[in-house]
């Protein structure tokens, strides 16, 4: 889905309260492609709509390891906003970081 240039940035809880916000930041950045993580994709479809390539909604139990492998192949960042997680953010290089105001690695 995403170019070699863009990255793709796993967003855990992106249809909460919180993670809705960091789905709409990286989304502002032309660069970054979204991967919204939670129990209920069609809410992040609901939330942001269907028309957005750089967007997309995958099924993640955080209880459930291989589905929070899946949900970070191929991802350049990860960050979580979940209710039984504390909110936390990265990127890979501290430059992409400002850029989107993510905590690097
Ligand atoms: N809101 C605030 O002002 C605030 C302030 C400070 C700290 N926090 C902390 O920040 C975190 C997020 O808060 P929030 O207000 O954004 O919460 P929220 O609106 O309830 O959102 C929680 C998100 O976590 C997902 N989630 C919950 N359990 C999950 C699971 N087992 N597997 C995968 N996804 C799961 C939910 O999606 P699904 O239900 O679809 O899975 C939802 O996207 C919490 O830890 C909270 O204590 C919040």
């Amino acid at each position: 889905m995403a170019a070699a240039n863009n990255r793709l940035v796993t967003v855990f809880g992106g249809t909460g309260f919180l993670g809705r916000r960091v789905v709409q930041r990286l989304l502002r950045a032309p660069e970054f492609f979204v991967r919204i993580a939670s129990r209920h994709p069609e809410r992040g479809r609901q939330l942001f709509g269907h028309e957005d390539l750089r967007l997309q909604s995958v099924n993640v139990d955080l209880r459930d390891e291989g589905s929070i492998a899946a949900a970070v192949d191929g991802a350049y960042g990860r960050g979580a906003s979940c209710s039984s997680t504390q909110p936390t953010i990265r990127a890979r290089s501290k430059n992409e970081a400002q850029r989107a105001r993510l905590r690097p690695t």
